[in-house]
């Protein structure tokens, strides 16, 4: 009997104690944030996402996680984590901001917990929850619905319970190793131009023949126009045309490995930019450091890296080449305009007419940025007032394509403040949507461009405003971002993608709808470093951008291309569907749980499919449901980025299938045979 109580004693005792020692805390800052994804900056561990201590409506807190929307973090838990706890909120940093976010808590992909929308000054949320049973956990931080716009996001005192021998390990599903889908090129020519090419009659005509193969190659044409020349040496064709009309091309181009040929169709009429803008931007890659110098090293690089021989072609200053009242450099400042309203140049810019003279001589074309407001959104002068020199100033320098934005326009939009252009913000937004009041400026603009002696693309920079898709012909643009400026991060890319389909109709030659520029590469906006997205969102986000025939801008410094970023953006078949000449934009056509499949009409009768995998989940199923792409009969699928045809399949017995990484795409082409 005694033995007994005794045992009975010695059992509940080191239970006791086993219970004691097994309820412990784990800190979230204790696990590697590293692996988080997130909108902006570096996971804060006991920081706030700007490093400073975390603090939510005054209260200080010394630890947590400081993360910016969107972000998620992902937990892996074996059963033996009992409970998270935490406090959540904005982070007073971004004082005299607008932030909104929302904290949300999902265990094995299940809603647990959402704070529901909080803004900068709420009060720290607390939550407690249980996970018991639960296996994955993910902490998600939204943009509330309003932009991921200085959403800093603090996840405070956030602590796990747990019991004896529980493991919790972060971690980052997408694939981070680059693989190259991209065959080289082969020795042989290969011309890589779009079909068509647009001009106005009496323009100054130039047109570089993109073409593969070992050098020398030797170029020649038939039927050209009248009035245009070709240099056999470069493949640069120049003049001007005054008739309008349609002319049928043949070009040629030879090495000693062989030759090739290629029609092009040279439409001379009111109508340019036949196909999506192809070249690079500085904006994602210099922010405000960008100067003269740097430009003509991009327009170099865009040659040596071999990038022109498959059809990219403008060198777009963005930014930056003007006055600057917010910019602390002594090389922003001088004089904004000449007594005649004039523009200046700042002085990293010493003479436009020399540098647009540089870049055409490479065959390029050149961009340039400006905004109807009194202001650019980096605080550099805009047009507001003097739209007629500048437009004029455009010409004389030889631009070829325009970036027209929104920013401070907002400001000006019933007058100037007391005459004063210092008394209105840069970043003065409101008004675009108006369709009588948002719109005027931009006919303005688009009236005085097309009365300049030569073709200027004219994109408008409105993030979608008002429709833009629905009245930019009207005003004479080209193109128009339909979304708001994108960053080198998954939910960007995402969200962005995901907001195309509404302006699809609207796409068409001389049309475009522009997504805003590829974030591959080293980008940074100034701070440079390699892009953030994956390898698999890297082919997806080149996938969709070829696909919605996206203006394509290349957004990274050209003279430090890695294989892996030369494989994305030189695949000729890619690059093809993007400037295909019907000028169709894909649309999402399917959507089975977070794959989205987007087909395009091709001029050949064939349609390119974009199979893109949203989820974080493999995606791997045997499809056989063509009919709601559109596609029927017997057909050739070929593996677009492998350049590869892999299936002959008949739609109605055969299936096609899928294994798509999480974050991924299969770009894939069906032609009928
Ligand atoms: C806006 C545009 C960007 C860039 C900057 C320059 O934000 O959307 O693409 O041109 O202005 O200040």
């Amino acid at each position: 009997m005694l033995k007994h109580q005794l045992l009975l004693i010695a059992l509940s005792l080191a239970l006791s104690s086993n219970v004691y020692k097994a309820q412990s805390t784990v800190w979230l800052d204790q696990l590697d944030l590293s692996v988080a994804t997130q909108g902006n900056g570096k996971p804060g561990i006991n920081t706030s996402v700007d490093g400073k201590p975390l603090t939510i409506a005054n209260e200080v807190f010394k630890r947590g996680f400081g993360t910016h929307a969107e972000s998620s973090l992902l937990i892996k838990l074996n059963g033996k984590v009992k409970k998270f706890s935490a406090l959540v909120g904005l982070d007073d940093e971004m004082k005299g901001q607008n932030p909104a976010a929302e904290f949300e808590i999902y265990g094995d992909n299940k809603k647990l917990w959402s704070s529901g929308i909080m803004k900068l000054g709420d009060k720290a949320k607390p939550v407690s929850i249980s996970l018991e049973g639960i296996k994955q956990l993910e902490l998600v931080v939204t943009d509330g619905g309003n932009g991921p716009y200085y959403d800093h996001a603090d996840w405070a005192d956030a602590k796990f319970e747990t019991s004896d021998g529980a493991k919790l390990i972060t971690f980052n599903p997408i694939a981070s190793e680059p693989y190259i889908l991209t065959p080289k090129p082969a020795p042989a020519p290969k011309i890589n131009s779009a079909g068509v090419f647009g001009a106005r009659p009496g323009s100054p005509f130039l047109f570089r023949i993109p073409a593969t193969g070992d050098r020398p190659i030797t170029f020649s044409a038939k039927n050209l126009p009248k009035g245009l020349t070709l240099d056999s040496q470069t493949g640069i064709i120049t003049g001007k045309v005054d008739t309008e009309g349609t002319y049928e091309v043949v070009l040629n181009a030879k090495n000693t490995k062989g030759s090739a040929s290629k029609k092009l169709k040279i439409k001379i009429g009111d109508r340019i930019a036949l196909t999506p803008t192809m070249g690079w931007n500085s904006w994602n890659c210099f922010g405000h450091e960008v100067s003269a110098d740097k430009v003509k090293r991009a327009s170099d690089a865009l040659i040596k890296s071999g990038l022109v021989n498959h059809g990219w072609n403008y060198i777009n200053v963005d930014d930056s080449w003007q006055f600057n009242r917010d910019g602390k450099d002594p090389s922003f400042k001088g004089k904004m305009r000449d007594e005649d309203g004039y523009i200046l140049t700042n002085s990293k810019f010493p003479d436009m007419k020399n540098l647009a003279d540089y870049i055409h001589g490479n065959g390029l074309k050149m961009g340039i940025y400006s905004s109807p407001g009194p202001w650019t959104c980096g605080g550099c002068a805009g047009s507001y007032g003097y739209e007629k020199q500048d437009a004029e100033s455009y010409a004389k320098w030889g631009i070829d394509y325009i970036k027209y934005d929104w920013c401070s326009y907002g400001g000006v939009i019933d007058g100037l403040p007391d005459n004063d252009p210092n008394k209105v913000s840069s970043l003065a937004f409101n008004g675009g949507g108006d369709l009588d009041k948002g719109v005027k400026p931009f006919k303005l603009m688009g009236n005085l461009l097309k009365q300049q002696p030569r073709d200027i693309v004219y994109n408008l920079c409105q993030y979608g405003m008002g429709d833009v898709w629905k009245w930019g012909d009207d005003v004479d643009a080209q193109s128009w971002r339909t979304t708001n400026d994108i960053t080198d991060t998954w939910a960007s890319v995402k969200n962005i993608a995901l907001a195309q389909d509404k302006a699809s109709a609207f796409a068409k030659p001389g049309n475009w709808n522009d997504p805003d520029m590829l974030v591959v590469g080293i980008v940074g906006w100034g701070n440079p470093h390699q892009s953030r997205l994956k390898p698999d969102e890297q082919y997806l986000h080149i996938s969709l951008w070829s696909i919605f025939s996206a203006p394509l801008l290349i957004g990274c410094d050209l003279e430090k291309l890695d294989d892996f970023t030369l494989n994305l953006l030189t695949n000729d078949e890619v690059i093809a569907v993007n400037q295909d000449v019907l000028g169709k934009q894909g649309v999402c056509l399917q959507t089975i749980g977070e794959l989205k499949i987007y087909v395009k009409d091709l001029e050949d009768g064939a349609k390119a499919v974009v199979f893109a995998n949203f989820g974080r989940e493999k995606v791997k199923m045997s499809y056989r449901d063509f009919k709601a792409l559109g596609i029927s009969g017997n057909q050739i699928v070929r593996d677009i980025w492998r350049q590869k045809d892999i299936l002959k399949l008949n739609t109605v017995k055969g299936n096609l299938v899928l294994d798509i990484p999480a974050h991924g795409v299969a770009f894939y082409k069906f032609i009928s045979k």
